[in-house]
This record gives C-alpha cells, structure tokens and sequence, in this order.
C-alpha cells in the first residue's frame, strides 16, 4: 500500500478470552487505522459498522480531509487555492491524473474534451421518448448507463481507459444539457468547439438557434468555481458506489451511472435542491423560519434543516464557506437580489447560535448556498443535482482508475450479523393459519 506505514499492533480481547492482534497502519496525514481483514478468519468475529460511520474501505491517493479542523484538498492542493486560481478542466486533469498537467498536456486534454463531445445521433432519440416532467437525474443515469451501449469495447477490463474517461468528462456535460432542453421543449443545442469547457455548457443550456449566444465571463467563472468546489469527497455515498459497482468488473459508464443514482437522494446530492424548496416554502407560508427551526429542532415532521450538517465535518464546511461568500459577489455581478439569500443567512445565523446545532456540531454544507448561486444563474432547480454530478465526476473516474489500478482491490462484499428466524420447516398452503 504505498504511502500508509504499519506502526505496531492493537490487541483485541474477545469474551472467550482469546486475544486478536491486529496491524495498525498509519496514512501520509498520521490518520490511524486498525487493520482488521485478518480478524474473522483469525478469531472468527466480523466488524459491525452501520453506514460505515467508522469503517475505512481503502487506501487513496486523491482526497484528503479533515472534518475537525475543515480542511479539504485534491492531491495535496487546498480546495481554497484551486477555487481561487484554477478551473475545472484543469482539476479534472490533476484528480484523474495525479498532477496538475503541463500548458502542453493542458492543450492536449482540452483538445480531447472538445473533440469527444458529440453524442450518437441515436441518442437524441431517447430524450424524445421521456415524459417533460421526467427528473433530469432520471434522464442523466439512464443515458450514462446507454453509453457503454455505443462503446461496447468498454465492457472488456483491458481496452484503454484513456478514451472512456475522455468521453465520459465530455459527453457528461452534453446529456447534462440536453436534458435541461429536452424539459422545457426547446431544440437541443449543439456543443460549439469554439468555447471552453463551462462556456460551452453554458451555451448549451441557454442559446436558442434563433439567436447569437454570448458567453457571460461571470457566469462562466461561476461555474468554474462551482464544478471545482464539488469535484471530490473521498468515500462519500456515491464515490463508495462508483467503486462498489465498479470492484465486480462491470464497466466505467455503469460504475458512474451508479455514483449518479446514489448522488440522487436528498441526503446526498439531492439536498441542493432540498434546500431550495425548503426556502421556498417558509418563504410561501409567511418567512417565519424560527418556527421552522423550532419544527426542526423538535424533530417534528421528522423535519431536518436541509444543507447542514455532515457525516465528516463536524465544523465549518470548507466549501460552504467559499460558496457563501460566493453567493455575494455573484449576485451583485449578475444585479440579481433574492430573498431566498437574506432568509438563509438568517437561518444560518440562528442556527450557529442554537444549542441543538451547537452541541451536534451542524454547519452549513455545500449544499446550503449553492443552489441560491444556480437559481441565479437562470439553472432551474431539478437541475441543481445534475450539476453536483457533473462537478462530482472526475472525483468518480480518478476513484474507480484507483480501484482498478490497484492490485489489492477485491469485490465489495461487506458481511451482515444474520438477525432472522432460525432453520424452520415448509408448511403447505393448506396448513398455514
Ligand atoms: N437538521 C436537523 N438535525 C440534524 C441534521 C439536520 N440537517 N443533520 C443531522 N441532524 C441530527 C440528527 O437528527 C441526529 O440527531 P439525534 O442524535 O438526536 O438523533 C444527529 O444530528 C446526527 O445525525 P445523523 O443523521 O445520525 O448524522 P449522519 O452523519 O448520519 O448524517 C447527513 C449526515 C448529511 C445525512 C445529515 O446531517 C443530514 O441529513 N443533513 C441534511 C441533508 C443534507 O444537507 N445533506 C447534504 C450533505 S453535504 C453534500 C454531500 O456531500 O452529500
């Protein structure tokens, strides 16, 4: 496992007496790690982790975070820095390949990305056939999966994973906004080679054949910015199933199509769009987002405060903090004022004062402000989830390169405590009461 040292052992003491001892390992970041794969076969004892609050599925050399102290960085580089100086395209670069590229190696893979972001003619065909009220992450996983329809060499492990991934970054973003066009019934935009990777997208999503489309530089900057903040998370829910999917040797496009559906759901990806409509509704019953907190606080409703909180961060989201201030000065470029902005400040403020959010340590995520900057980029809420996935996946494709390249990977295949009914016998039809 390069870069994670053994350091020593940790003894365990079973209730039958017998001793387990097991490896400790330490990561480049002097995170420790009780090494317990040797333990069921030593001892016979699994592990218990539900939701794996405690459970570490792999080494990785990509992410590193520390929830305690909010930091959060991409192969070394701090999530503030990249924000603030990079772009997407060239984040993309470093996660999948380890190192940010040379203005050679830059030039190449941009070329690549323009060059691959046409999607089967056949294809159009499918979005005609989705009802307009269909979700665009419906739309967005289905064609991801059809993908390695049109590359079937992607089903053997050995064809060259270069191209896929090229495809994948690309195409992404088409579908992406292709299912936005097909939603509102407006003909489907053609990538234009002429522009970068997010003015493209852009252009995708908001021109009309009828008239000249021109790139915001705010927006596009914006989006950058956006796409860079949700690149990767480590092991989170829908990285743990590109590679889960990916470990029993089923192709690139049905692991991501998998990390797409996981995203999906409002505890994950799907709370951007969470947290729009829960602004909108305190905004549509009178504003008293007090009351809401008190609702939420007595957990009545089995209500949650949508765009906080964090299984890792148990303090200020890094990404919440970028994007806030984010919100700002976006806003004021674009002379857009949203009440929906003034009602989430006021949220955040009584929250952070509150002894609930306090004592369980609940902060704004990057999910609390990032669909107030989408809505005022003229995104469409449905949308907000399709655009954490396209933000989130070349951390996807740079964890399952991992997990192939690594020789250590195995099948996922977590164990359970059995909990049923013991071996009973078959009663006819005719017998049962
Ligand atoms: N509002 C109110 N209470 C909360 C919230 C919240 N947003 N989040 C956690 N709690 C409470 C929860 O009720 C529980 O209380 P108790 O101990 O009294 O039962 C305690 O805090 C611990 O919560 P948990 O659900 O056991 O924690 P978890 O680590 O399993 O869940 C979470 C993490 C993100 C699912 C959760 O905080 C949540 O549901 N947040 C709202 C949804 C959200 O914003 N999700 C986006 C996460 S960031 C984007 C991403 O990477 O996915």
């Amino acid at each position: 496992m390069p870069g994670v040292d053994k350091k020593g052992t940790a003894k365990l003491v079973l209730p039958d007496g017998k001793e387990a001892t097991l490896p400790v390992l330490v990561g480049t970041e002097d995170e420790y790690a009780v090494d317990i794969r040797s333990l069921r076969a030593d001892s016979g004892y699994i592990t218990l982790d539900s939701g794996y609050m405690n459970t570490g599925s792999t080494t990785s050399a990509i992410t590193y975070l520390d929830g305690e102290k909010g930091i959060l960085r991409y192969r070394g580089y701090s999530i503030e820095e990249l924000a603030e100086k990079s772009d997407f395209v060239e984040v993309s670069y470093l996660l999948v390949n380890g190192e940010l590229p040379t203005a050679e190696q830059r030039k190449t893979f941009s070329n690549q990305l323009t060059r691959h972001s046409l999607i089967h003619e056949d294809m159009h065909h499918f979005f005609a056939g989705y009802p307009p009220t269909s979700h665009p992450m419906a739309v967005l996983s289905a064609m991801v999966t059809s993908l390695s329809a049109y590359y079937p060499d992607s089903l053997d492990r050995n064809s060259p994973q270069e191209l896929h991934i090229t495809r994948l970054l690309s195409k992404v973003r088409t579908i992406a906004a292709f299912s936005y066009k097909k939603s509102i019934g407006q003909p489907l935009i053609y990538p234009k080679n002429s522009l970068r990777y997010g003015g493209n997208f852009l252009h995708m999503m908001f021109a009309v054949p009828s008239e000249e489309y021109q790139v915001s530089p705010v927006l596009e900057k914006a989006l950058n910015q956006l796409l860079i903040l949700h690149a990767d998370h480590e092991q989170n829910c829908s990285t743990s199933t590109v590679r889960l999917v990916g470990s029993s040797g089923a192709n690139v496009y049905a692991a991501i199509a998998g990390g797409i559906l996981a995203l999906w759901g409002p505890l994950h990806g799907g709370a951007n769009q969470a947290v729009i409509e829960m602004l909108e509704e305190i905004r549509n019953s009178g504003g008293d987002y007090k009351k809401f907190i008190d609702d939420v606080k007595n957990k009545r409703n089995n209500r949650r405060l949508m765009g906080f909180g964090h299984r890792v961060y148990k303090n200020y989201d890094p990404r919440a903090k970028i994007l806030k201030a984010m919100c700002d000065e976006v806003l004021v470029h674009l002379g857009v004022k949203d009440p929906l902005l003034e009602l989430a400040k006021g949220m955040e403020e009584v929250a952070l004062k509150d002894e609930y959010f306090v004592s369980k340590k609940l902060y704004p995520n990057v999910d609390f402000y990032s669909g107030i900057i989408y809505r005022a980029m003229g995104i469409p809420t449905n949308m907000f989830t399709v655009m954490f996935a396209l933000g989130r996946l070349p951390g996807w494709i740079a964890h399952w390169k991992e997990m192939v390249e690594d020789k250590e990977t195995k099948i996922g295949r977590p164990r359970q405590i059995y909990a049923g009914e013991k071996q009973r016998k078959y009663v006819p039809l005719e017998a049962r009461k």
